[in-house]
């Protein structure tokens, strides 16, 4: 295991996460609205760190738009995944793998600083220590510079009625376990929107935050969701307009938040 690395249950899910998620309908829609927000905030030829980067598909997205991305991650596996697409996709010359724990980023050394951040879909409530996160990220992201964090949301009424109709209220209400949850043996933490504002507000100005998966439902309901791609779609389009009105952004299966370096 190289210096940055974790030992990881994404190991085991490195080759198999873009056949579940990222290629799934109910995935397919959620990347698509970051992906909005991503190039909205990021334009050519800005250099940009990516934390959890999983299988890169962010990173192969934006280089494609011309945007610099140095893409990392704890699970050397999903560095593997990511450096294999980024090669298959012939944007080696702009991205750059590693292998980095994010909550070390405050003492590692980067070639920085960079124009922007982000991370997306939960990467980083796989991190305790967020404070860390903040605090690195605000000494490698220049002033001005714009930072888009996708986390998973801690109220979620879309996971509540799933599971309670499905007889399992302690899966229904995990999320709002104080202290977080455990999952094969990696501690998961819902931090709610107004921790993270008191979190990352000594660096970063709060832009706005956006609502992904509140109409949507989570991924796990990818089976309903083939049955009724219509409804979904339906579904996709209220939530894209209603994204940001309060207090969508606070009961959604992720919530992108949106900051400036000071
Ligand atoms: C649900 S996946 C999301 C991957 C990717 N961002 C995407 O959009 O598909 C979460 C990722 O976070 C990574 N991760 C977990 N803990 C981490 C940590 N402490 N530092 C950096 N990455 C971490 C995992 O290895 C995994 O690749």
């Amino acid at each position: 295991m190289t210096a940055g690395a974790l030992p990881s249950p994404f190991e085991a899910l490195a080759a198999s996460y873009d056949g579940t998620f990222t290629s799934s309908r109910i995935g397919t829609r959620m990347r698509r609205a970051v992906w909005r927000r991503l190039d909205a905030a990021f334009v050519p030829p800005s250099r940009v760190l990516e934390l959890g980067c999983g299988t890169g598909e962010d990173a192969v997205h934006l280089a494609k738009r011309g945007v610099f991305v140095l893409a990392t991650d704890a699970a050397e596996g999903m560095v593997a995944e990511a450096r294999a697409k980024v090669e298959r996709a012939g944007v080696a010359d702009r991205v750059t793998t590693r292998a980095l724990d994010a909550a070390r980023l405050d003492e590692i050394h980067l070639e920085g600083p960079f124009d922007g951040a982000f991370s997306n879909f939960g990467a980083l409530n796989c991190v305790p220590e967020l404070a860390a996160v903040s605090a690195g990220l605000s000494r490698h992201v220049r002033p001005g510079g714009r930072v888009l964090l996708c986390l998973m949301g801690r109220y979620v009424p879309w996971e509540w009625g799933w599971y309670l109709a499905h007889g399992n209220r302690k899966a229904a209400f995990r999320r709002l376990v104080r202290g977080g949850a455990e999952w094969r043996g990696l501690h998961v933490g819902y931090p709610s929107l107004r921790e993270l504002h008191r979190l990352f507000s000594p660096g970063f100005r709060f832009l706005g935050a956006r609502a992904i998966g509140v109409l949507v439902p989570p991924s796990y309901v990818e089976e309903w969701a083939a049955r009724h791609p219509r409804l979904l779609a339906a579904l996709d389009a209220v939530e894209r307009r209603v994204e940001a009105l309060p207090p969508f952004p606070s009961l959604a299966d992720h919530v992108l938040v949106e900051l400036e370096r000071r």
